[in-house]
Formats: C-alpha cells, sequence, structure tokens
C-alpha cells in the first residue's frame, strides 16, 4: 500500500522543529556542517513570507518543505522525503500543494539550489517541471558545487 494514500499536509507546529531539523542533517546536509538546526527551523516557522509544511502519514513524519515567499519569487530552502516514503508521491503532492499556494501568492517562479551529486533530487526536480539553470562551484562551504533550478509557474509561462 502506497504511504501517500493517507498522506494529510498541513503547515509545521513548533513540535515539528526537531524531527525537521534531524531528517535535514540526515537527508540533505550529511558530510557538510548541520546549518538547520531545530534553532533555525524554529526561526521559519516565526517568519511571515515562510511556509513550513509537513506531511503525515498516521502519526508519522514522511516529509517537510520549507519555502519562502518573496514578490513574484518564491526559493524552496529545503524539502525531503524519509527513506522508507519515498518514491510513493510523497514528494511530488508536497510540491504540488506549495505551486499552488505560490499561484495564489502571485509567485510566477520557484527557484532552488541543491548539491550537484544529488542525482535523485535533480531527475525529482527535473520531473516535475523544473529546468537546471547554472551550476555554481564552492557553494556548499567552499568545497561543494550547487546546481540552481528554476520552474517558472506564473500565467504567462
Ligand atoms: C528528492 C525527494 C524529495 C523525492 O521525494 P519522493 O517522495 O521520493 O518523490 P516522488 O515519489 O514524488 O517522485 C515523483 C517522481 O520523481 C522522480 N524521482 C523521484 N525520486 C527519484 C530518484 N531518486 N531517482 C530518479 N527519479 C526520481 C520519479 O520520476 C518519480 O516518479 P516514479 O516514482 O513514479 O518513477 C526524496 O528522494 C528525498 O527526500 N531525498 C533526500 C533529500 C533531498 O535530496 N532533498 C532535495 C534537496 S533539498
Amino acid at each position: 500500500m502506497k504511504a501517500s494514500r493517507k498522506l494529510t499536509l498541513k503547515l509545521a507546529a513548533p513540535a515539528d522543529t526537531a524531527p525537521i531539523a534531524t531528517m535535514s542533517r540526515e537527508l540533505i546536509e550529511h558530510g557538510l556542517p548541520w546549518t538547520w538546526t531545530p534553532e533555525r527551523v524554529a526561526r521559519k516557522l516565526a517568519q511571515p513570507d515562510t511556509l513550513v509544511l509537513t506531511a503525515r502519514d498516521a502519526a508519522r513524519l514522511a516529509g517537510f518543505a520549507i519555502m519562502q515567499f518573496g514578490e513574484e519569487r518564491a526559493h524552496l530552502s529545503l524539502f525531503a522525503v524519509r527513506p522508507d516514503c519515498q518514491r510513493q508521491g510523497v514528494g511530488r503532492r508536497m510540491l504540488d500543494w506549495l505551486t499552488e499556494s505560490a499561484l495564489t501568492a502571485g509567485i510566477a517562479s520557484v527557484h532552488l539550489e541543491l548539491r550537484e551529486t544529488n542525482l535523485g533530487a535533480r531527475r525529482f526536480y527535473l520531473k516535475q517541471g523544473f529546468a537546471e539553470t547554472v551550476r555554481i562551484p564552492g557553494y556548499y562551504r567552499g568545497v561543494e558545487t550547487a546546481v540552481r533550478m528554476l520552474r517558472n509557474i506564473g500565467v504567462n509561462t
């Protein structure tokens, strides 16, 4: 049975900050210094221009996303799905939810950076309509290259 069948998407609560930070360290920042600490995630929860989204399968945190909204651009800062929930549509559903929110907010494009070596996530974003725009050597602590990706979502694109 696919975990996505019972998935609930909702904004994060303060109790989610520690599990989100732990997932970020293990799934996104592995091998790099831990920057997405519980305190930093908690600050994002309090920022009016930022959405912290969670996906739950029953009582478990299956995934999360942090997206910051500008006037016309949104930046997807953090995005992850628990390993045992991956390839079941959880990431796609969170991204659809965020895209709907961004469209409602008048956003024209969504931007993100990710590790060049993260081929699985690059394929995921390509599949969701993102395009790779530029490589940024040394983006991560001066040692690791990032790939910047962009998806135009505005009505005129
Ligand atoms: C990238 C990630 C968020 C994808 O989440 P997910 O819930 O597994 O993705 P979905 O199940 O919605 O995948 C949708 C489609 O994207 C593509 N896709 C997803 N993961 C993929 C992978 N590892 N390799 C190739 N294609 C992939 C597939 O086309 C997939 O459809 P399919 O399973 O029917 O073939 C997840 O792998 C993850 O959390 N990785 C670790 C953290 C990370 O890298 N975050 C992104 C950088 S911040």
